[in-house]
């Protein structure tokens, strides 16, 4: 089982013998690469009967020539073998570029080691697809959705992974007309998979989304680990993962850098989330690093109409991150947010450790219900570390519908050299804490020896034993 992935010295190492231009290309190459005839091994949830290579359709990986029609060909034809033990495309190294595509049931995409999917900057690219149903309209505007680069709809079992293969969604064309106001529909997001289960998505690299990165949405039983997500810290809405009205998500070993949240778990907005009624529950967010200096680790909401219950978040790392968790709804979303249980987060350098906002806004038009008033209770944090803080809690609920059911227990803040004076800032917020510092609000109220809740128990998706899953390499260089 020869199976190479280079350490970072050999990385470094290969790099310096390029800039002295002592390349030995035998070396490198071996290095690089797996050898022809080869087996790669990979971790999934199902391994396949039927292996193709996307240069049996046409594929060119020269970085110019468009691969759209190969991509879509190759799902096409290998849709074929869904009930006869299932396909696996291999993307071998190179540059790919291509426009959207869907995936099909019973079916990997395998993103080699040195192959880099790139996504087309061509509009035309990314046919136009109605607004999802629970947002009502699309989320840059009014207007319809350019199609995700890689999509599928009322799919089963697929597998979007690697050996740390790269997808470049090239954004900056994209953040660039949004940014002018150039765009009438809402901008394609990297990965975007509805009305699916049993999907995987793991050992990648993604760059430069144009804008979400990962999106499934009305799915189940999903599994997104050891992926490295980044995007341009001022990048707009690079959200790195987004489960959206989904049911028994794992997220785990992900490091994202993004302009946006890290982990945005969502359920629909406003009145057309309220009547999808669609909520995103049972999800387990575990060893996530995030950097992203002006947006949250892990939001929830702003879209939570279709409510969000049941969230297990352990063992989180933020550097130069706004905040940790941020709960952001208001009234007109409707919904709720509850039985958020976080154990375990490390954080340097933080605008605020403790967010939530009543009143954050953003509507879809003008037929949202100001009475449809969200309900927040029962959020549990323990175990919390922070340093170079400006402001330890900055929580603010709703006029007449606080957020209750707060636990807040042995939470440590160190401050920056310029803190704020008032430290907790609680208005329509009700809790308990224990062993905090600095002192939380009176609203937070301290009964002496309790620890905040964590559950013991697993989601079914957490006990999922993967399969090492095979292919034979061919020959290919760069
Ligand atoms: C697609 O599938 C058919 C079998 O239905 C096969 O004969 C054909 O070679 C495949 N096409 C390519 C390009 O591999
Ligand atoms: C992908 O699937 C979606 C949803 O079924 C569909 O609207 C879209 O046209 C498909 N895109 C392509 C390129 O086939
Ligand atoms: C995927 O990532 C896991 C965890 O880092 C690793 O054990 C596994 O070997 C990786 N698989 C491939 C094919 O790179
Ligand atoms: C995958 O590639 C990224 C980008 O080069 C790198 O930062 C990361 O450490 C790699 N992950 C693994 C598991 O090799
Ligand atoms: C408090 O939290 C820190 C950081 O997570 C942890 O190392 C420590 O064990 C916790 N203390 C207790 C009493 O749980
Ligand atoms: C502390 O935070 C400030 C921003 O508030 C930042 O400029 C500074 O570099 C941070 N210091 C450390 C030691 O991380
Ligand atoms: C405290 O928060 C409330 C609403 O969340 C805001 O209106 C008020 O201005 C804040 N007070 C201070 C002193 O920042």
């Amino acid at each position: 089982m020869a199976f190479f992935q280079p350490s970072k010295p050999v990385t470094n190492l290969v790099a310096s013998f390029l800039l002295l231009g002592l390349i030995n290309i035998s070396i490198v190459e071996s290095r690089r690469h797996v050898l022809e005839g080869s087996d790669v091994s990979y971790p999934a949830i199902n391994c396949r009967k039927h292996t193709a290579f996307l240069t049996d359709f046409g594929g060119n990986g020269d970085g110019t020539t468009s691969n759209t029609a190969a991509f879509q060909a190759a799902v096409q034809n290998l849709s074929q073998f869904a009930d006869d033990g299932g396909a696996q495309l291999i993307v071998p190294p190179g540059k790919w570029l291509t426009g959207s595509f869907n995936l099909t049931s019973h079916f990997t995409l395998f993103i080699q080691y040195g192959a880099v999917i790139l996504a087309s900057q061509d509009e035309g690219e990314y046919p136009l697809i109605e607004p999802l149903p629970s947002y009502g309209h699309g989320r840059d505007g009014p207007g319809g959705r350019f199609s995700s680069l890689i999509g599928g709809s009322h799919l089963t079992d697929v597998v979007i992974t690697g050996d740390n293969g790269t997808i470049d969604g090239q954004g900056s064309s994209w953040w660039d007309k949004f940014h002018q106001g150039k765009l009438a529909n809402t901008r394609p997001y990297m990965i975007e998979l509805m009305y699916s289960n049993q999907i995987q998505i793991s050992n990648l690299t993604l760059i430069n989304s144009p804008s979400w990165f990962v999106h499934p949405v009305y799915s189940s039983d999903i599994i997104m680990q050891d992926l490295t997500i980044t995007a341009p810290v001022d990048s707009p809405n690079t959200d790195g993962i987004d489960p959206d009205s989904c049911k028994n998500v794992k997220i785990q070993d992900v490091f994202i850098v993004s302009g946006d949240d890290c982990v945005a778990v969502k359920s629909g907005w406003d009145q057309y989330g309220i009547s999808f009624g669609m909520p995103t529950e049972q999800m387990i967010i575990r060893r996530v690093t995030c950097i992203s200096p002006d947006s949250a680790l892990v939001a929830l909401g702003s879209e939570m109409s279709g409510g969000i219950t049941n969230i297990r978040a352990e063992d989180l790392t933020a550097i130069n991150t706004e905040s940790a968790i941020r709960i952001k709804t208001a009234p007109g979303r409707g919904g709720y947010v509850t039985d958020i249980f976080v154990d375990g987060m490390n954080l340097q350098t933080m605008k605020y450790v403790f967010w939530t906002t009543g009143a954050y806004g953003q509507h879809p038009d003008p037929g949202w219900d100001p009475k449809a008033l969200p309900k927040v209770d029962h959020i549990h944090y323990r175990n919390v570390v922070a340093q170079n803080v400006t402001m330890a809690g900055n929580m603010g609920g709703i006029d007449g519908d606080s957020f209750t059911g707060f636990c807040l227990t042995n939470v440590t803040i160190g401050l920056s050299d310029n803190p704020k004076k008032l430290q907790w800032n609680c208005t329509d917020i009700a809790g308990l804490s224990h062993n905090v510092t600095p002192k939380t609000c009176t609203n937070l109220v301290d009964e002496g020896l309790i620890e905040c809740e964590y559950p013991k128990d697993l989601i079914p998706i957490d006990t999922v034993q993967l399969q090492t899953c095979s292919f034979t390499a061919k020959n290919q260089f760069l």
